[in-house]
């Protein structure tokens, strides 16, 4: 089998953190996103993947390289603009070929990975599996609508009034059918070739679909909240480990992950939580659910429920941040210099909420 990951998209809902930077890059528990994507694919034993790359594609180029590093070879596939998931299959049957292959969206997060699915379909004569799970807001996703038997009934993407709660999981698998399917449907009303019109095609001529209910947590990052939601869910699940230097009057627990280089002074930091390389805490309090990326330092100050990205300063903060996504190379300090006022330069797109 063959592995395909999404990694095109603007990422505007992300704004200003993907501003300039691929969505599929900011990193959760101290790890982008497409990284994690990749592993999942490489520990369900396949090491030929494609990746569909769109305005960032550079960046995404710089950070992945060849694949060597998970061992696994990887092959760019540029698609000219965002115009369907269904039409990034299309461009990529060259390097599909006709082989089965798992379709992965660089932005998602799965618990428990993909190997028992992937196990389950090259042992299957299925044409497709889809991963369903069961959401709150069922209009933003692809539904499915099931039979009495558990079978398809219906699949319709972002359906204004949903006949059922199961939304499709950004990973599918498919044999080369999906191919026909793919040429045969037209643009939605976004003007994207939709995935899902595409398995609905599969279903309607007769092919075999298999839905998968999947029960753990799933999260697509496309939201700051989405993300945040993400960073708890990985860290509360990752196996800590102290690599870096915790001074004598520090106090960490057992949830906590300090990276290599990474130096925790007079502070005290509540797990689960993450300490990137060559991070520095200095008299200061990290709370539950935070991840702070490398070269970043946080002093006199205090944080919880939060991703900082690397070389950033927090200093001197006077009162605790919570719940924020903080970018690279950000300053929030103390500023003692009169009139007493909060003094900003944000940049495009920025959110700031003051007490
Ligand atoms: C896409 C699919 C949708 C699926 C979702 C999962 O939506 O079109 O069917 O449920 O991914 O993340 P999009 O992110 O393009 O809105």
């Amino acid at each position: 089998m063959k592995g395909l990951i999404l990694s095109g998209g603007k990422g505007t809902r992300l704004y200003p953190i993907t501003f300039n930077r691929a969505k599929q890059l900011v990193p959760v528990a101290n790890k982008p996103v497409l990284f994690r994507v990749i592993e999942a694919i490489k520990e369900a034993g396949i090491d030929e993947i494609g990746i569909v790359i769109g305005d960032t594609g550079a960046e995404i180029r710089e950070a992945v390289g060849s694949g060597k590093r998970w061992d696994v070879d990887i092959t760019y596939i540029p698609q000219e603009a965002p115009l369907g998931l269904a039409h990034a299959v299309k461009i990529s049957q060259q390097f599909l070929g006709d082989e089965r292959f798992v379709m992965f969206l660089g932005d998602n997060v799965i618990q428990g990975g993909i190997s028992n699915l992937i196990r389950q379909f090259a042992s299957s004569n299925w044409n497709s599996q889809v991963v369903l799970t069961a959401v709150d807001q069922p209009q933003h996703y692809g539904v499915a609508e099931l039979d009495e038997q558990g079978r398809i009934k219906q699949l319709v993407e972002k359906p204004r009034n949903p006949t059922s709660n199961l939304a499709l999981v950004g990973i599918y698998m498919f044999d080369p059918n999906v191919f026909a399917a793919v040429h045969a449907i037209k643009p939605s009303w976004r003007n994207e070739l939709e995935i899902t019109d595409a398995i609905q095609w599969l279903v309607e001529n007769g092919y075999a679909v298999h839905p998968y209910i999947h029960r753990g947590w799933w999260i697509d990052t496309g939201k700051p909240i989405d993300m945040l939601e993400a960073n708890n869910r990985v860290l509360a699940e990752l196996v800590h480990r102290v690599d870096g230097f915790v001074d004598q009057d520090s106090k960490i627990d057992h949830l906590v992950t300090v990276e290599r280089g990474a130096e925790i002074i007079n502070s005290v930091i509540r797990g689960p939580a993450i300490i990137g390389e060559d991070a520095r805490i200095l008299n200061s309090y990290v709370g539950p659910f935070t991840s702070i990326f490398h070269h970043t330092t946080v002093e006199e100050s205090e944080i919880e429920h939060s991703i900082v990205l690397d070389h950033s300063r927090i200093v001197g903060v006077p009162s605790r941040i919570a719940d924020s996504i903080i970018g690279r190379d950000v300053e929030i300090t103390y500023s003692p210099i009169k009139p007493k006022a909060y003094k900003m330069t944000l940049g495009d797109h920025s959110k700031v909420g003051l007490l």
